[in-house]
């Protein structure tokens, strides 16, 4: 009995011993800060059984005398692009799952009251993080931003900063162990030190009502717990400026009504420039405002129904078979996108980048974000479903304003089970404990032809829990057609908004003929399926949007034929070479004449 009580004893103090090395949620809005960029070539170590951390690597041990040696060296050795995948950096490294290291040197120059911040907009998956020889903290989520303070730990010369990323697939992790994408792995956003008063800005949310049209509600959080300190939120443009004390959480929340509002929309993309101000701080960005909201079974944009004519896109540069990452690829990507004739985006399956989510707001674009909710999750897991509710959260936190951002997605292709419904249900809760304004929705893969009515139906009484239901459906590839397209009925989430969330099939461009061949992985017989499935959706009552699977082609582990595929996915309307299919004309076609 004594030793059961002595090692709950110290179990209890060994857990007040060691500091909370999780990272700490980000402030917001990072780009609008004083920052200094860490991206550039990193020096990396391959450390395919584990043994640096062992090993101390993070040390970066120099022999001192005759006798001193190392068996490792960061200098000298492989050098990695940061930001970037290290697959497509290396041939070798193409299918590398395992532990690499990256390390740099810096310096920092700050005065004398600053906090300095590491921050990371993505490691993929798992990482340490250990600065001049001290594991500082560690994060898990391959597609969510984190930050750190090293206020108390950096000097002015020869920081030695050393990250231990991991992208080995575990059964426990979001996503888990087989996902139709590539596993890249590596720190794949950018790096920056931030820097900021003692007491700064930490978050806000500055936002329309969601029902009214004159009504801007706004909340900032300074980073101390301290009353009476002055905050001052200004919209020139509006004719708004207040200044206000916070409360004993260092936070204020007011609401300013605005008569004269031009509302966000595709087709006029109004942002306003917003400026926040405390007594040390001072932060600008560009906010739009717009209403978004379900009656029935319309969505409203605005006060007026709106059909979403989107496309869904990973995050990737297929030319450069990797990860994209800067302002340059956001471009590249959206502005095929805006070709295409899209007013949305579903940035699949997974939080994509800050430069991609404030362009396409910019450019005129709603979009659809989530997380990696992708099959094969393990609902029973409770540490998992918490790991969920943080990635949800910190991807709320980052792009709440956003005004963009119309749908939160909570998962994608789960089958039916309470496990299932539980782990969802607390994912939409922590969704509305950040944001009440935006459409919940998930997309499912459920749809069944019933013989007996011939009907498509779908039975998961979760869709009620949902504003918006979503489906995938692969008519004419995964299943063939039980009825010609245009007698196709549908009893699918009556009363409530449906969207086609994902169709489609594989083409490898350039190959022509058997339009009615599903496995000649033709153009023609990918253009014959279009065709079938944009006749079908002209009988689906409630339907309010369409998302074509997908806009470029992309690499997949999954995809195994040795000249269609190549580990390439080849739903693409445009090829990995950046050629248009002919299924792309017939879908700008629609777009361009659906209303
Ligand atoms: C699924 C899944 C996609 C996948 C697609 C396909 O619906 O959501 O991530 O790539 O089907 O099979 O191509």
């Amino acid at each position: 009995m004594k030793s059961k009580l002595l090692n709950i004893v110290l179990f209890i103090f060994l857990s007040f011993f060691f500091l909370d090395l999780t990272a700490q949620q980000t402030m917001t809005n990072v780009y609008g800060r004083r920052s200094i960029s860490l991206n550039g070539k990193w020096n990396a170590i391959i450390d395919h059984y584990n043994q640096g951390r062992g090993n101390k690597i993070y040390l970066n041990k120099k022999p001192a005398n005759k006798i001193d040696f190392y068996e490792y060296s960061f200098e000298n050795g492989l050098r990695l692009n940061v930001p970037s995948d290290w697959n497509s950096q290396q041939p070798e490294l193409q299918y590398y799952e395992g532990t690499i290291w990256y390390a740099r040197s810096f310096d920092v120059s700050k005065r004398s009251s600053d906090r300095i911040f590491l921050y990371f907009g993505a490691v993929n998956y798992r990482c340490h993080i250990y600065l001049n020889g001290e594991e500082i903290g560690s994060h898990e989520g391959g597609f969510t931003p984190f930050q750190i303070e090293v206020t108390d730990r950096v000097k002015a010369q020869g920081n030695f900063l050393a990250i231990e990323v991991n992208n080995t697939r575990t059964v426990d992790a979001i996503p888990a162990m087989a996902f139709d994408w590539w596993n890249y792995g590596g720190i794949t956003r950018d790096v920056f030190l931030l820097s900021t008063p003692p007491v700064f800005i930490e978050d806000y949310f500055v936002q329309l009502d969601k029902y009214k049209s004159n009504k801007i509600n706004a909340q900032v959080k300074l980073s101390e717990a301290s009353a009476n300190a002055r905050v001052t939120i200004e919209i020139p443009e509006l004719k708004i400026k207040e200044t206000l004390k916070t409360d004993n959480k260092g936070a204020i929340s007011t609401s300013f009504t605005v008569p004269k509002l031009q509302r966000w929309s595709p087709d006029a993309p109004k942002l306003y420039q917003v400026s926040i101000t405390s007594d040390k701080d001072t932060i600008q960005e560009q906010i739009g405002f717009r209403n978004i909201w379900v009656d029935g079974e319309d969505i409203y944009l605005n006060d007026r129904p709106i059909f979403l004519k989107s496309i869904s896109f990973h995050e990737e540069i297929a030319q450069r078979k990797g990860r994209a990452f800067s302002e340059s690829d956001a471009v590249m990507l959206l502005s095929e996108a805006k070709a295409l004739g899209c007013n949305m985006i579903r940035l699949a399956h997974y939080p994509q980048n800050e430069y991609t989510v404030r362009l396409a707001e910019k450019m005129g674009f709603l979009l659809w974000e989530e997380i990696p909710i992708w099959q094969g999750i393990d609902f029973t897991n409770e540490s998992t479903k918490q790991k969920a509710g943080n990635m949800i959260a910190d991807m709320i936190m980052r792009d709440k304003n956003r005004c963009a951002l119309a749908f939160w997605g909570v998962a994608n292709e789960t089958q039916p089970s309470e496990p299932r419904n539980v782990f969802l249900d607390y994912l939409i809760a922590r969704c509305q404990e950040i944001d009440t304004t935006r459409l919940i929705t998930a997309a499912f893969d459920l749809i069944r032809f019933d013989a007996n009515r011939q009907e498509f139906i779908m039975n998961d009484p979760f869709i009620k829990k949902l504003d918006v239901v979503a489906v995938n459906k692969y008519m004419g590839w995964y299943h063939p057609w039980p009825i010609s397209p245009e007698k196709a009925v549908w009893d699918v989430a009556k009363g409530q908004p449906l969207i086609i969330s994902e169709f489609g099939g594989e083409a490898l461009y350039g190959k022509r003929g058997d339009a009615d061949v599903v496995s000649s992985w033709s153009e023609d017989y990918q253009a014959t399926l279009y065709k079938a499935n944009l006749e079908m959706f002209r009988h689906v009552p409630n339907l309010r949007g369409v998302s074509p699977w997908v806009l470029f082609d992309f690499r997949s582990p999954f995809r195994l034929h040795p000249t269609n595929q190549d580990g390439w996915n080849r739903k693409g309307l445009v090829s990995d070479q950046g050629y248009r299919k002919e299924a792309w004309y017939l879908m700008k076609d629609y777009y361009d004449h659906i209303h």
